[in-house]
């Protein structure tokens, strides 16, 4: 089968409904940020020493492997911004984890061990704003939408299982 490539805002659950799929399904996983840790050290000193524009193109190169190797994919946020992107994800099945913005912000907020570079100086307007002026791209590249607000991993996965 082909890589399922979740998207969605910081703090949709990506990573956490990535490792409930994957496990159910007995899927290799790929978390994109993890990898890109990994191989630019952690991603807000990356932003403040090489700017976000550099991170994309970390980003963009990885979405290319990723979605190669048979995986669930856990993407970053923004990995929707860029065209090229955009172009790999309009043929792989794209699940859109979606949230209000009130659960998205205090989820960022209460995880206090992934300091976003995009979200940790925004205040709630700010992070709304960013989350409006993407929301048209998760739906539109999404080819399944999970609304992730108020239900457990278990129910998301099993949401996810029937639609794809
Ligand atoms: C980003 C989201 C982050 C991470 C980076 C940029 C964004 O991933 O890739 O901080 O611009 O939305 P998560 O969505 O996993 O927090």
């Amino acid at each position: 089968m082909d890589s399922i490539v979740l998207i969605g805002f910081m703090g949709a659950g990506k990573t956490t409904i990535s490792k409930e799929l994957a496990s159910t399904i007995d899927y290799h996983r790929v978390d994109m940020d993890d990898v890109l840790v990994e191989r630019i050290g952690p991603i807000n000193r990356y932003f403040e020493e090489h700017g976000e524009a550099s991170f994309r193109q970390h980003e963009t190169k990885l979405l290319k492997e990723a979605v190669e190797q048979s995986s669930v994919i856990a993407t970053g946020g923004g990995v929707i911004l860029q065209k090229e992107n955009q172009n790999v994800l309009a043929n792989k099945m794209v699940i859109y984890l979606k949230a209000d913005p009130e659960v998205l912000i205090e989820r960022i907020r209460n995880d206090k061990q992934n300091i976003r570079p995009n979200a940790a100086n925004k205040n709630d307007g700010e992070i709304k704003k960013l989350f409006f002026s993407r929301e048209k791209l998760y739906e539109k590249l999404a080819k399944v939408t999970v609304d992730t607000s108020y239900k457990t991993p278990q129910e998301i996965v099993q949401e996810i299982l029937e639609k794809v």
